[in-house]
């Protein structure tokens, strides 16, 4: 019986993605870092660390995880630091983006005590991204400095750039976007030392052309020789790599809707779904088909949109069934929250042996522990 609500990490399918970008980091000679932000199950980082040394933090909470759990400093990036953080932040990183030139004018004095690389995020108002939520090239974006406000001369001190403008994308929307950044950037290049191409490369997904981007990076490194090409995808190392397994506790009925109640919510366990939208896969269900069985899944939220539906299955479904959610590793198990209080999902590896290994229940006092 599996322990649900359960996130269950496959580490087969795990090694197998950090098998594929090791292979790409090799090849394309680039490095690929880490992004905490979509994967932060530090239980695992000692599997990570075969493969792939350096992470990439967004908060000082991420760059301390670097520290403490890969044991090496982060290359943090964060929309904004403060005057608070920024010390302990500079403690833990070795490379610094900033995402404006008056918070790097703000922390550059701070950063030399720690013989930090500074780089600036800049934002070429070109994405490929279509869902505005994951767009940072949005009109009036918040995000990295437009070319127009970079002077032709980068301040003292700026050794890096940085670009973050895929979600979920493949090898030639970065070939696109690269050519707007050297069209739009180009000139800036001599000045610096490095060049991170940000996340959102989804080198793991099966129809993902990986020898189209080893190609695209090797010409790119071909023409400027001189600059270090740091990748950091977050999705890619966990995509595809396990599941979120559920009970049904209860089956409602509605107005022909039958409504299948689960020991999970989308709101609290799955947000993306409700976010971005999207459907998520059920193991062994399929788009309604009439005169099958059909089902809304249900959150145990209270939250009236907390369900996403319809699935058929080949059987009526019953109490005490398993639902397992496909693909629930990346980003959900950081995003998760304890909204309503509702029972918090395990976190479980199912080892390399096929043994499954509970690696954190949640209680009680975890929830309360948040608030006061
Ligand atoms: C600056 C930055 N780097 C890296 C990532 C990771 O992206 P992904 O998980 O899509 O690869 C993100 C995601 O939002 C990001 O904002």
């Amino acid at each position: 019986m599996l322990p649900t609500p359960c996130y269950i990490l496959n580490e087969k399918d795990f090694r197998k993605n950090l098998e594929i970008i090791r292979s790409v980091e090799k090849q394309a000679d680039v490095q690929i870092i880490l992004a905490f932000k979509a994967f932060a199950l530090w239980s695992v980082f000692p599997i990570v660390r075969e493969y792939i040394s350096y992470s990439t933090a967004s908060s000082l909470w991420e760059a301390r995880l670097a520290m403490e759990e890969m044991g090496n400093k982060a290359h943090t990036y964060a929309p904004v630091y403060s005057d608070k953080e920024f010390q302990e932040i500079a403690s833990l990183s070795s490379h610094i983006t900033f995402n404006s030139l008056s918070q790097f004018n703000r922390f550059y004095q701070q950063t030399k005590e720690y013989n930090i690389s500074c780089g600036l995020r800049i934002n070429p108002e070109f994405s490929e991204v279509s869902t505005d939520l994951y767009n940072p090239c949005s009109k009036g974006s918040r995000l990295g400095v437009v070319v127009e406000k970079i002077p032709n001369q980068l301040p003292n001190g700026i050794e890096g750039l940085h670009f973050h403008t895929l979600c979920e994308s493949n090898s030639f929307d970065l070939e696109a976007t690269l050519r707007v950044i050297e069209k739009k950037f180009g000139h800036l290049f001599n000045q610096i030392k490095w060049l991170n191409m940000g996340g959102g490369h989804l080198i793991t997904h099966k129809d993902y052309n990986r020898e189209h981007l080893i190609e695209v990076l090797k010409q790119f490194k071909h023409k400027y020789p001189h600059l270090h090409i740091i990748l950091e995808p977050g999705s890619a190392f966990a995509w595809q790599t396990g599941c979120l397994a559920s009970t049904v506790l209860d089956i409602v009925e509605n107005q022909d809707v039958k409504t299948a109640m689960l020991d999970v919510s989308f709101a609290c366990h799955m947000p993306d779904c409700l976010e971005m939208p999207y459907k998520p896969t059920i193991r062994g269900a399929y788009e309604p088909i009439k005169d099958k069985p059909t089902y809304r899944m249900g959150g145990n939220s209270c939250l009236s949109g907390d369900f996403i539906g319809d699935w058929s299955f080949d059987k009526e479904l019953k109490v005490g069934d398993t639902i397992i959610f496909e693909d629930m590793l990346h980003y959900t198990t950081v995003k998760t929250t304890m909204f309503n209080g509702v029972t918090h999902p395990n976190i479980a590896l199912l080892t390399q042996e096929n043994e499954l290994k509970l690696l954190r229940k949640f209680g009680y006092e975890d929830y309360k522990s948040r608030m006061s």
